[in-house]
């Protein structure tokens, strides 16, 4: 399988340290692709022309400026920017082009746990999903002396003040099918992102709560996000599939 990376970050970089086997990059700033293996690609079509599948690990505006193309080329792709997928019609119309063209979109689990929790619980029904993540203040753009909550309310609205904190709500919102309740806690001496999610259904009720540290190479990813797409990439070329 010819797999095509878009970003050449922190993420990207992650999964060539990881072993596998690169056969195109691109980004917007080629020079950022220089330690990578394959070929630099000059523009999206050269890539989706050379991959036949694709890691978008770059940013939300990418999800909207190229995902629709990659899945009409039916070329699978993983996408890392949740962010992008945030607008309700522009997803349905994404996944139901995949559903046509019978390709994948994977939305791996991230900086966070308990996705297959909400899955299951969804056939019975879910009441209720809470999401309260701590970061550190400056992260966030506040100046405050001790943890405090800067936000309550619902994944739409918390989605349109934290622009750059917007991957977990919107991966829980898609996984529940609900406008998930938020909460945002600025802490000053914070070294990790904490996230917390409390899910309720029929089922009964469950919390998760993962403590990411930063990735060894770029304190700005959590070491956890940067790896799910490695777990990704290893289930998808395995026939046992746990915890799914
Ligand atoms: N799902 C999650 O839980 C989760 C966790 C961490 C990061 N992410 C997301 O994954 C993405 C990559 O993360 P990272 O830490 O590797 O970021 P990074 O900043 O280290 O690297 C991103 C790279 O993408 C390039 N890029 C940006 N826009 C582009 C575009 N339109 N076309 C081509 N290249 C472009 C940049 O030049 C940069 O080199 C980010 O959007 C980030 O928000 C998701």
């Amino acid at each position: 399988m010819r797999i095509g990376i878009i970003g050449c970050g922190n993420i990207a970089h992650q999964i060539k340290k990881w072993g596998f086997n690169i056969s195109a990059v691109y980004d917007i700033y080629p020079e950022r692709c220089q330690d990578m293996n394959g070929n630099i690609c000059n523009d999206i079509n050269e890539l989706i022309e050379e991959s036949d599948f694709i890691i978008e690990a770059a940013s939300p505006q990418a999800v909207k400026d190229y995902a629709m193309d990659i899945i009409a080329a039916e070329k699978s792709m993983i996408i890392m920017s949740i962010g992008g997928l945030v607008d309700r019609e522009f997803r349905e119309r994404l996944f139901s082009l995949a559903r046509d063209r019978g390709v994948n979109i994977y939305l791996p689990s991230g900086a966070i746990g308990g996705i297959d929790i909400i899955k299951t619980a969804r056939i019975a029904g879910l009441h209720r999903v809470t999401l309260k993540t701590t970061k550190n203040a400056k992260t966030l753009g506040y100046e405050v002396s001790e943890k405090t909550l800067v936000f309550r309310g619902m994944a739409s609205e918390a989605i349109r003040k934290f622009p750059k904190s917007v991957n977990v709500a919107v991966l829980l919102s898609i996984v529940s099918d609900m406008d998930i309740d938020v909460e945002i806690y600025a802490d000053p001496t914070a070294r990790e992102n904490i996230h917390e999610i409390i899910v309720e259904g029929e089922f009964g009720k469950a919390t998760i709560r993962v403590v990411n540290k930063p990735s060894p190479d770029n304190p700005r990813t959590s070491y956890l996000a940067a790896l799910s797409p490695i777990y990704l990439l290893r289930s998808i070329e395995d026939v046992i599939h746990m915890g799914v």
